[in-house]
């Protein structure tokens, strides 16, 4: 099969996959992330496009949060899914093992695989972790867990495995300094890198506001 068919087919099986998804997993996001792998690829002018895009649209749907909890039945779809469409087995192996590794998981497992395509595909979804989107998905996702959004009585901490950072109930503030502005030092390719400053800024400025607004008496 074509890249031109494999991709409409791919699109059509993510977006029956993530149906209902919190809205910080849907199809937007998979959709920029796609955008943007697209977007790093071509300025880097590195890595295998195909793979690159692929992966990018199955990154998620391995995701335990929406395979009641089941890591590996989303890499046995992915992996079917592939095959099926009569995908090459070295591009299948390939692109079920970024869709495994891509994820930040708290911080772990960060060098299982270091191919160019994963690399790239890491970057794209970090960076929608950043910026206006990445504080919107960050805020949707708190009250999707009603956490709460700040207390500054919880104090930040470091999350050693998958399970205890999905099962946090931090406030969302406390995610920025977990989480979020650790990514703009964690990019791996130039572009990714170029693009998480100006991300990164504005998370900064973002939270600079916030805690301006939260006490009055800070007000300038
Ligand atoms: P990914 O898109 O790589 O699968 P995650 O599943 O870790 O990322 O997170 C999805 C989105 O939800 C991200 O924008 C992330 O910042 C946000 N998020 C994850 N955990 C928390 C949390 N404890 N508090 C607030 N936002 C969170
Ligand atoms: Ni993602």
């Amino acid at each position: 099969m074509e890249a031109a068919t494999l991709i409409p087919a791919t699109i059509t099986y993510v977006k029956e996959s993530l149906a209902g998804a919190e809205g910080g997993h849907d199809w937007n996001h998979i959709e920029r992330v796609w955008r943007m792998a697209r977007r790093i690829q071509k300025e880097e002018g590195e890595g295998d496009a195909l793979t690159i895009e692929l992966a990018a649209l199955l990154h998620d749907i391995s995701d335990p949060k929406f395979n009641g909890g089941d890591e590996e039945a989303g890499f046995r779809n992915a992996y079917r899914f592939l095959s099926d469409l009569g995908l090459d087995s070295n591009r299948v192996e390939h692109i079920t093992k970024i869709i495994r590794y891509v994820s930040f998981k708290g911080g772990q497992d960060q060098d299982k695989i270091n191919s160019i395509e994963f690399r790239i595909v890491q970057d794209a979804d970090r960076l929608d972790a950043m910026g206006a989107i990445g504080i919107a998905r960050a805020f949707n996702y708190g009250g999707f867990k009603n956490l709460p959004i700040y207390d500054p009585a919880i104090p930040l901490r470091e999350y050693p495995d998958s399970k205890s950072y999905y099962g946090s109930k931090a406030p969302t503030i406390n995610h920025f300094y977990e989480k979020l502005l650790k990514l703009k030092d964690l990019m791996n390719t130039s572009t990714g890198k170029m693009l998480a400053q100006e991300r990164h800024r504005f998370m900064e400025l973002f939270l600079q506001h916030f805690y301006e607004e939260y006490d009055p008496d800070s007000l300038p």
